[in-house]
């Protein structure tokens, strides 16, 4: 009997654990990075080194609402399961430990070398809190530190700061990477509504090469974490350059968004190519912010990652052990269009082996998702379509869903959060968010990656995006096509349960 009472509660302890035990919790992204708790907001220092990419990210391991601010880290070997290391960074003497980058220093140009690894050289913002609530100027300056076992311990230059502050407010999250032609690092520096470059032969002197952006694309809020790097062009022998700019308000659904300039770079500044006052979105969801590439990616993939919130709300979302996840690992690279050039976003191909069985998707079918987690491909032929509006609904038993669809008379997509679940924490949050459509082509392609509190929208292969966060009372296992005004064409129509990163 005894026996028989310990097996039962072992069972029900068992159940329990289940439901709430680390990575179940209610809202919790199952093929998302996010950290084990605590809060998390941008990524950082995102490196490839030996087999491994390193993702850094800022962490406040004290609470789930921003704090002083440490660098957490993580690596994956494949983009997609994660093991989690001890904080890399902690704030010093100097001030807290804000965004930044790492650099792999084949060459040791920085002489930090030790033993046989080549070091990792994390470049940073220090803010300095004290200064800054004394009301005194000058608290953001950039350091640096190094490691020597693979970016298992750092310590931070002794002759920290490398670049002091000369009186900007905002003067942040240094990108820096190895710029061939002129064999300098080259640093990209936000400085309150512009970018600075800088450049330097050992990471440790810097000199400032030129800025951009004070007349160009969107001021609507501060700048912030920008990100420089070459891509082809549609795989042509045409290169150009891809200036990363985030910004804290103003986005094209509001709050905080990310922008891009397309155009030429000579090691010293950078010239766009378009109409300075021409705004391009890398992403027009609500909560992709401040993300950047790894660098060293192998054969030549620009990789991005980014923190999928919105500072309008990240710090009021309804999770309770933790705050925050990352978006999927997305490959850059740039098409030509009948608009100009242009970014293009898909989700890695490594995404694919966490799909499951493959299952039809048409109008009439509707799925049960027991996980809540799918990814979705639909091709849609709009000669042959005469609805007005159409879309996917996810939804749940208590009535709450997201929309994302496709409005053909005002030819823009959307994702719909107005009745998704949770919203009083924030006044802004339950709306509809659209995005215009770029291509001009027949066939539309709808490629959407669903967790439990987010979905990712690449359309016409990547040319449109939106992230958008969300968060039901139950989670959405429903799911189905729906269309208003006229019929739908699907070419094409397909659904993949997906697997969680977060199981053994
Ligand atoms: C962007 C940002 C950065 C800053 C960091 C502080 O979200 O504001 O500019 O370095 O967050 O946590």
């Amino acid at each position: 009997m005894k026996v028989f009472v310990l097996f039962a509660s072992t069972l029900l302890c068992l159940a329990a654990s289940s439901q709430t035990g680390l990575y179940q919790e209610q809202h919790r992204p199952q093929f998302h990075f996010s950290q084990p708790a605590h809060w998390m907001n941008d990524p950082n220092g995102m490196v490839f080194y030996k087999g491994e990419y390193h993702l850094f990210y800022q962490y406040y391991p004290d609470s789930t609402v921003w704090g002083p601010m440490h660098w957490g880290h993580a690596i994956s070997k494949d983009l997609l399961h994660w093991k989690h290391l001890p904080t890399a960074l902690y704030p010093d003497s100097l001030g807290l430990i804000f965004s930044g980058s790492v650099v792999l220093d084949e060459n040791n140009t920085s002489g930090f070398k030790r033993g046989a690894e080549s070091p990792l050289v994390a470049i940073y913002t220090y803010h300095d809190l004290k200064r800054e609530k004394a009301g005194l100027d000058k608290f953001q300056y950039q350091g640096i530190a190094f490691s020597n076992d693979k970016g298992r311990t750092w310590k931070k230059y002794a002759a920290n700061p490398v670049i002091k502050n000369q009186g900007d407010k905002d003067f942040r999250d240094p990108k820096v990477f190895w710029h061939k032609a002129t064999k300098h690092w080259v640093m990209s520096l936000a400085v309150a509504n512009k970018i600075q470059f800088y450049h330097s032969k050992n990471l440790k002197d810097w000199s400032l090469t030129g800025e951009f952006g004070l007349a160009d694309g969107s001021h609507g809020g501060v700048w912030e974490c920008p990100d420089l790097f070459e891509l082809q062009v549609d795989n042509s022998n045409e290169k150009k350059w891809v200036l990363i700019v985030s910004i804290g308000k103003g986005g094209s659904n509001g709050g905080s968004a990310t922008q891009y300039f397309v155009g030429s770079f000579d090691g010293r500044t950078f010239k766009n190519d378009n109409a300075p006052n021409k705004i391009l979105w890398l992403d027009n969801g609500t909560d992709n912010y401040a993300g950047v590439t790894w660098n060293n990616a192998p054969n030549n993939r620009r990789i991005f990652l980014g923190w999928m919130s919105n500072w309008d709300y990240a710090q009021l979302v309804p999770t309770e052990k933790w705050r925050s996840a990352m978006t999927v690992p997305r490959e850059l690279n740039l098409a030509k269009t009948s608009d100009g050039i242009r970014l293009v976003s898909k989700p890695v191909k490594e995404l694919e082996a966490l799909r499951n069985k493959e299952q039809k998707l048409d109008f009439g079918t509707k799925l049960q998702q027991p996980s809540a987690t799918s990814e979705i491909l639909l091709e849609i032929d709009l000669a042959k379509t005469s609805a007005k509006d159409f879309g996917i609904e996810f939804s749940n038993s208590l009535n709450e869903k997201i929309l994302v669809g496709y409005e053909v008379n005002t030819n823009r997509f959307y994702i719909d959060r107005t009745n998704a679940g949770k919203k009083s924490f924030e006044n802004s949050f339950a709306a509809r968010h659209y995005a215009p459509r770029i291509a001009t082509n027949k066939k539309l392609t709808l490629h959407l990656l669903t967790d439990r509190a987010s979905v990712e929208l690449f359309a016409d292969d990547g040319l449109v995006n939106m992230t958008d966060t969300f968060f039901p009372n139950e989670d959405f296992t429903n799911l189905q096509l729906y269309k208003t005004g006229g019929n739908v064409k699907v070419l094409r129509g397909k659904l993949y349960p997906l697997k969680s990163i977060w199981k053994p």
